[in-house]
């Protein structure tokens, strides 16, 4: 199965909403291959989203992304990047519906709470920047039969 890069950015952390969002993830029945949690520095971030470099907000954003402490998370799952995306809601909360993370938990944009990548592809090159290749895991679970029909 696919692997998506799942980040709890400072705010969440220091509004201690670290086990909530994980717990979404784990109860939707996907498998956490990788965790950490660090102090990101401006240049981490800027490279992080680098995508977003001739963003208006980009200035804010890495500031916002480097103030405090973010949990890393790799998870793993069928389909897992697009339905992770979905968990979280939209970029701007106040478009998210009640029932996602950013729907429930948080309000503005600049607050959003929670990273997601957008596609395999920068899930990978996501996992790369943040996960040395010993820091996430393989392991089987005998879950797996109860959350897939079939692997
Ligand atoms: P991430 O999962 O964090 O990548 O968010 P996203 O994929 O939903 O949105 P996007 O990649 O376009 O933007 C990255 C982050 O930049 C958002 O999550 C917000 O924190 C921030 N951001 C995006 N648009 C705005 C904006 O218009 N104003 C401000 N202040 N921040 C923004
Ligand atoms: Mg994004």
């Amino acid at each position: 199965y696919e692997r998506t890069f799942i980040a709890i950015k400072p705010d969440g952390t220091e509004r201690r909403l670290v086990g909530e969002i994980i717990g979404r993830f784990e109860k939707k029945g996907f498998k956490l291959v990788g965790i950490k949690i660090l102090h990101p520095t401006p240049e981490q971030a800027a490279k992080h989203y680098d995508d977003l470099k001739s963003k208006p907000f980009f200035d804010g954003l890495v500031k916002y992304f480097s103030s405090g402490a973010v949990v890393c998370m790799v998870w793993e799952g069928k389909d897992v990047v697009k339905t992770g995306r979905k968990l979280i809601g939209e970029t701007n909360p106040a478009l998210s519906v009640p029932g996602s993370i950013r729907g429930d938990l948080c309000i503005e944009v600049g607050r959003n709470i929670i990273h997601g990548s957008d596609s395999t592809q920068s899930a990978n090159d996501e996992i790369t920047l943040w996960f040395g290749e010993t820091e996430v895991t393989n392991y089987e679970s005998p879950l797996e039969k109860f959350i897939y029909e079939r692997k």
